[in-house]
């Protein structure tokens, strides 16, 4: 991690980059669809007097035109965006060294929780769904731009990370 420069997708306040930061990563980028997170994340960055090595961006990351980084993160994120293909495609092509995912395993229990979960967004009025996205379209998806599958394993019984090289 020595150096190394991270893009944190979906990073929500941060906590990763944080930690990545105190590993010896050089700096951080964190691109995040929701702006309700901004408040909370400068002032983690100012407690630590990182401010100056986090740039945070509140947007779309498919149509953002971030530049690469050495290592780029989706924790807990692919299950909150409809297009697989499209997210997990654009975290690849900005990745120059290592790709890390997590995402929810493809298990009857854990689709059947995601429907529950959307149910309920329904019945309240929101057009916001979870998703449980095929692994093997992520594969597919980081291997289209280059990049080849390291470990895999499952975390409990919801959640399976994936980590990337590029070839
Ligand atoms: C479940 S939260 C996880 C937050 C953080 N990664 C963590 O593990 O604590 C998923 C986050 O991904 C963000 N997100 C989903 N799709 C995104 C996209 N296309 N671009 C940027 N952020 C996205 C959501 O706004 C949300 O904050």
């Amino acid at each position: 991690m020595s150096g190394a420069t991270v893009l944190d997708v979906g990073g929500g306040v941060g906590a990763i980059d944080l930690e990545l930061l105190a590993a010896g990563a050089e700096r951080a980028t964190n691109v995040e669809l929701s702006g309700g997170y901004e408040e909370a994340a400068a002032e983690l960055l100012a407690e630590r007097g990182l401010q100056g090595r986090v740039d945070r961006l509140v947007a779309d990351f498919v149509s953002e035109p971030v530049e690469g980084h050495d290592v780029v993160v989706m924790h807990r994120v692919v299950c909150c965006y409809p297009d697989v293909d499209g997210l997990v495609g654009a975290a690849a092509a900005r990745t120059r060294r290592r790709l890390l995912l997590t995402y929810p395993q493809e298990r009857p229990w854990v689709r059947a929780g995601v429907r529950v979960i959307n149910l309920g967004l329904r019945l309240f009025g929101s057009s916001f769904r979870t998703y449980v996205h095929p692994a093997a379209r992520m594969v597919e998806a980081a291997s289209a731009h280059g990049l080849e599958l390291g470990e895999r394993r499952r975390d409990g019984l919801v959640w399976e990370s994936a980590s990337f090289v590029r070839a």
